[in-house]
């Protein structure tokens, strides 16, 4: 049974608290733009299509009580709640996607009345969460096409449904393989230092009734060299022209590890991960987080509180480890540019959304 990660329900951000998981299911009806920033930022909210989907809640949040009646004005004030939003995690590109397309549907209509903007950009907010079931569905089903039954599975992080509107990426297409009857075993990495391979994504695939095992991250190796691992299957945040995937930290090690004991390594993301405007994964923003989060465990100090530490939340697995990118369109292998040359001829619409999208509009 999907998760309903995050909604609108009467007049607030509905999001389930993923800090509070697995020991309870608590809801937060959110009603202002600074407690969502927080709420993005301390990861309540968190997973790349998940955190594009609060940002465009968010947008939506920080307007609907705006006394601005001409569209110019509401326009402006759209940009200047988005790039707010912007700054809470910076290398997850769904949320500066959502936000660009929030925004430049303000623009596009500015010349209308702010009534107007407000509506439509209601109505964009909800697309965003449509379409992201949608693609999830259809990553599911491609992705599905690569489990054999029997097969055992190794996944890192969570990139289930409570990364994204409610079906999850790679955990999608574990959910769908035993949907069609494939008996299937998960690895489930813990994930230091934020646990959400243990607290997050067992949680998920043994409320789905899947065979789970919860290893440290130390623990794959172990296991690869015993062929206990068929297949390994990750979700990203930021994905290159070039292929190269962004993803939580210790994902670079899964693949290293899988390319040494040639298990097939894939990423399941949709196309709304890929940015474009970068050419190789060396130019995606990793953010570096609270070295406490290191220092410590659930709030308990395990390290000297004065030692020094290195925490960037993310790393980047070169494309040559990747041997697929699963998307909602179709599987895609090496070399993985032509998923930037065979997008749909731009459209007026795309070109203002990629202008919006460029670095330059995005430092804004
Ligand atoms: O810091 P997080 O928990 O937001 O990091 C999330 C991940 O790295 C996920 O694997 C990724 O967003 C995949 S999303 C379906």
């Amino acid at each position: 049974m999907p998760v309903e990660t995050i909604r609108w329900k009467n007049g607030k951000v509905r999001y389930i608290d993923q800090t509070a998981l697995p020991h309870k299911v608590k809801f937060i009806d959110c009603g202002n733009v600074k407690r969502l920033w927080r709420a993005i930022k301390t990861l309540e909210v968190r997973g790349a299509p998940a955190i594009g989907i609060a940002g465009a809640l968010g947008v939506v949040l920080g307007i609907k009580d705006s006394k601005s009646v001409s569209g110019k004005k509401l326009s402006r004030e759209v940009d200047k709640v988005a790039g707010y939003l912007a700054t809470s995690r910076p290398t997850a590109v769904n949320l500066s996607w959502a936000l660009t397309r929030m925004r430049a549907l303000a623009r596009e209509n500015s010349s209308g009345s702010a009534a107007r903007i407000k509506k439509l950009l209601f109505k964009e907010a909800r697309k965003i969460i449509a379409e992201d079931k949608e693609a999830c569905r259809r990553m599911a089903r491609h992705g599905a096409r690569l489990i054999k039954d029997g097969d055992a599975i190794l996944t890192h992080c969570n990139a289930g449904g409570l990364a994204t509107a409610d079906y999850g990426t790679a955990l999608g297409v574990l959910f769908e393989a035993k949907k069609q009857g494939k008996r299937i075993r998960v690895y489930a990495d813990e994930t230091r230092p934020l646990l959400q391979g243990a607290r997050l994504t067992a949680w998920e695939l043994m409320r789905a009734g899947i065979d789970t095992t919860l290893i440290c991250d130390n623990m794959a190796a172990s296991l690869m060299a015993k062929r206990r691992i068929d297949k390994i299957f990750v979700g990203a945040d930021r994905i290159a022209a070039n292929g190269d995937a962004a993803n939580k930290i210790g994902t670079y090690n899964v693949a290293v590890l899988a390319k040494y004991h040639r298990i097939p390594f894939y990423v399941v993301a949709p196309l709304s991960t890929f940015d474009f405007n970068i050419v190789t994964g060396k130019d995606i923003p990793i953010e570096e987080r609270d070295g406490d989060e290191v220092r410590s465990i659930g709030g308990k100090f395990i390290a000297p509180k004065r030692v020094k530490v290195y925490n960037p939340a993310f790393d980047v697995t070169p494309n040559g480890l990747i041997t697929a990118i699963v998307t909602e369109k179709r599987v895609y292998r090496k070399p993985y540019s032509v998923i930037a040359r065979r997008r749909e001829a731009p459209t007026k619409q795309s070109i203002k959304t990629r202008l919006l999208h460029s670095p330059a509009a995005r430092s804004q």
